[in-house]
């Protein structure tokens, strides 16, 4: 539990497969937090997942909660996997303007690996999660432009006490 902690704004980063939504769960649960996941709303929604368009409105109205949440006092998870520094820039300084740490979570793995598992995901069919596979996931690890320990070191740490 994250009681008597002030509230944060987490950023999962990484690739699909990285393994986002896995670990928003479990900290979603540990500290607690509120879990702000496109690909479930989405597909709740009705939407497709590969729709850029309705992704992108999702996101940017899951950013204005995101804020509203924050200042309440909640802490918020957003796993949109955050691609480009622009974007985790801009979450990072919206974070900052209302005084709220900001951590940044980088997931990675090898392409390879991150196959494997999404292989063994699209054979389990889960809802809320989207069919990748490998000739996708190649040109989309060219697109994803990965933070450096320069940027890493511009987000908060977390908590004391608190894993992942
Ligand atoms: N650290 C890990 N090691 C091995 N397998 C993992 C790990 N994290 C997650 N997985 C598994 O890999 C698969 C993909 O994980 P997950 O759905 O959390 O990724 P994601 O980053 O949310 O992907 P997407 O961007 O498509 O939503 C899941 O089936 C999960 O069980
Ligand atoms: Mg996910």
């Amino acid at each position: 539990m994250d009681a008597g902690h002030e509230p944060s704004l987490i950023l999962l980063c990484g690739l699909p497969g990285s393994g986002k939504t896995t670990l928003a769960r479990r900290l979603a649960s540990e500290i607690p937090a509120v879990r702000l996941c496109p690909d479930e709303w989405m597909v709740d929604l009705g939407f497709d997942l590969f729709d850029v368009r309705a992704r992108d409105r999702l996101e940017r109205r899951f950013s204005q909660h995101a804020q509203e949440l924050l200042k309440l006092g909640q802490t918020v998870i957003l796993e949109f996997g955050f691609w480009s520094r622009s974007e985790r820039d801009e979450k990072r300084l919206g974070a900052r303007a209302l005084g709220v740490p900001v951590e940044l979570h980088y997931l990675a793995a090898p392409i390879d690996e991150l196959c494997r598992r999404l292989d063994a995901r699209n054979e389990k069919d889960e809802r809320g999660t989207a069919r990748i596979t490998r000739e996708m996931l190649e040109p989309y690890a060219e697109l994803f432009e990965a933070p450096t320990s320069t940027e890493l070191d511009l987000f908060d740490e977390p908590p004391s006490g608190r894993t992942g």
